[in-house]
């Protein structure tokens, strides 16, 4: 496979594509100085155990100054560290450790919104005449009403908020707190461009862009059109005048000259309401080099409903896109909870095989490797404003963000001090001490599996072709690069299952056979019998 239209794709290593990436939730992962939140020196002491379950680089969730109304999704400064995560010097130096152990470092921006504690809002709220005043979408109300019909999708139905002192109405897609930018706005455009060069200049690997398509809106601010939708008021309109609006294909052109400039740099968008024409639209080419989709966060545990998206994944691909593949992130239910009804760990290694060892690069969440579950939290705890706003429908997304468990000590060995949000109670028995020396856990699973990855190109560049595509147990893929010919079959079956693969027999050879359980067998029909949730990968000669 060639993959011309990535200039860095051309050199024999390209981390971005061959690599796994690791998601950090900076409040959760490991907290240094006692006060319950996670920290950027908390990381660095854990760059050792990333070095060693191989991932090649870590993505941190939102690090800027944030008063957390939507928990670092809401920026306050955006060239900034939040001093309850660490300094700019931490994050510096987070930089140095992480580049010593061969690790990127991608952040998080949110060029959306900022929050209303923003220097910019705080000053264009006050007047319509300042430097600031077309910093955000202001807008008159229509005779007494709202401007147009607009809506948030965290809060409030309505995304227009009044504020008196202007007399006018500004935009919020998200919580009124998290104030939409004016992205018309020149002087907003050059603040954001530059956003990414601050960061570059440090040595900054690659970002991963919040809601990038929602940036710009309709220029004579039209009211979408409606329809039926659910629960989420939202989804009673056609986005077509508030989101994927025409000017955001210049703007992820500009954002990767400007990260051409600098060697081996990446950025990924976070598509909202992704579709495959979305992903042709902003990435590849001279735009990002990646955007994600996220069906598999809410795929059943099915080979046919996986194999779906594949052929969708690699046909929308083809050779010019490079697809990402993410079953966990911090806005959805945790695959361990979604996947495995009690603490049997076998489903999950499905799971992992299939997620790192597809064509794309393979997106973990910390603590899936250890098959964190999603905490249970109680609604007088809720935290996340999407919980408290949709709960019971939809209990928001604290459970999946609670504090990673290192060990059965004191708070998991998250903290010393008391953790912001809830541990689940399993950290007792499910923790990161309790399996790492054990070489039939979860953990090492995932170890092995990203160590294939490392080890053989196929698994990072070969084509990839779905096989035996009726079979209702088993998913059954190949890879293949230069000669070399692998084979991953994943049962997802309790009970035992067999699988035919052309060319396979019982004489075939193979430089390497990795399993979760014992090598399967043929029977005398020539198939490959796997036992239930047995993973099987084969890497040919
Ligand atoms: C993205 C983030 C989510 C955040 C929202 C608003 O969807 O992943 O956590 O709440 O954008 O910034």
């Amino acid at each position: 496979m060639t993959n011309t239209y990535y200039p860095e794709a051309k050199l024999d290593r390209c981390w971005w594509r061959d690599g796994v990436v690791y998601q950090i939730y900076p409040r959760s992962f490991a907290d240094s100085n006692g006060d319950g939140i996670g920290d950027l020196k908390g990381i660095i002491a854990k760059l050792d155990y990333l070095a060693d379950l191989g991932v090649a680089a870590i993505w941190l969730s939102p690090i800027n100054p944030s008063p957390d109304r939507d928990f670092g999704y809401d920026v306050a400064d955006y060239l900034g560290v939040d001093p309850k995560y660490g300094t700019l010097d931490d994050y510096k130096e987070l930089l140095r450790q992480a580049h010593a152990r061969d690790i990127r470092v991608i952040l998080d921006l949110v060029l959306n919104h900022t929050s209303t504690d923003h220097p910019w809002f705080i000053a264009s709220k006050e007047s319509r005449d300042n430097p600031y005043s077309d910093f955000y979408l202001w807008r008159d109300g229509k005779n007494g009403a709202k401007p147009n019909n607009w809506l948030s999708c965290f809060d409030q139905a309505t995304g227009w908020e009044y504020v008196p002192a202007r007399g006018q109405y500004y935009f919020h897609m998200f919580v009124k707190e998290q104030a939409d930018l004016n992205w018309r706005n020149p002087k907003v455009y050059a603040e954001m461009m530059n956003v990414f060069r601050f960061w570059a200049d440090l040595g900054t690997d690659g970002f991963r862009l919040d809601v990038f398509n929602v940036w710009f809106k309709d220029e004579s601010f039209r009211s979408n059109p409606f329809k039926i939708g659910d629960y989420i008021p939202f989804h009673w309109q056609k986005h077509v005048h508030d989101i994927d609006q025409p000017e955001m294909e210049k703007a992820v052109r500009d954002i990767r000259e400007i990260l051409d400039g600098y060697p081996e740099r990446y950025v990924v968008g976070e598509t909202f309401y992704p579709e495959p024409w979305k992903l042709r639209r902003y990435s590849g080419e001279d735009k990002l080099h990646a955007a994600f989709d996220f069906d598999f966060t809410h795929c059943k545990h099915d080979p046919e409903a996986f194999r779906k998206i594949i052929r969708k994944t690699e046909e929308n691909a083809g050779d010019r896109l490079w697809p990402t593949y993410v079953s966990n992130n911090h806005d959805v239910r945790r695959s361990a909870s979604r996947y495995a009804s009690d603490e049997d760990d076998e489903r999950l290694k499905i799971h992992a095989a299939l997620v790192i060892l597809l064509r794309g690069t393979p997106y973990i969440y910390y603590g899936e490797e250890i098959g964190q579950r999603e905490t249970n939290v109680p609604r007088a705890k809720l935290m996340d404003p999407v919980g408290k706003r949709f709960w019971p429908i939809n209990k928001g997304r604290d459970g999946c963000r609670a504090p990673m468990q290192w060990n059965n000590q004191t708070n998991a060995g998250f903290s010393n001090g008391t953790p912001w949000n809830a541990l689940h109670p399993d950290y007792e028995t499910r923790n990161v001490s309790a399996m790492i020396h054990d070489p039939r856990s979860l953990r090492s699973f995932y170890k092995r599996m990203i160590s294939l990855r490392r080890q053989y190109r196929v698994f990072q560049v070969g084509s990839l072709s779905l096989l035996d595509e009726r079979n209702n147990s088993v998913l059954t893929f190949k890879r293949e690069f230069s000669g070399r010919s692998a084979y991953v079959l994943l049962n997802f079956s309790a009970d035992p299952a067999a699988v035919s693969i052309p060319g396979v027999t019982p004489e075939s050879e193979f430089e390497e056979k990795v399993s979760n359980m014992a090598i399967a067998e043929f029977n005398a029909g020539g198939e490959i019998v796997l036992m239930g949730n047995q993973a099987l990968i084969l890497i040919g000669k």
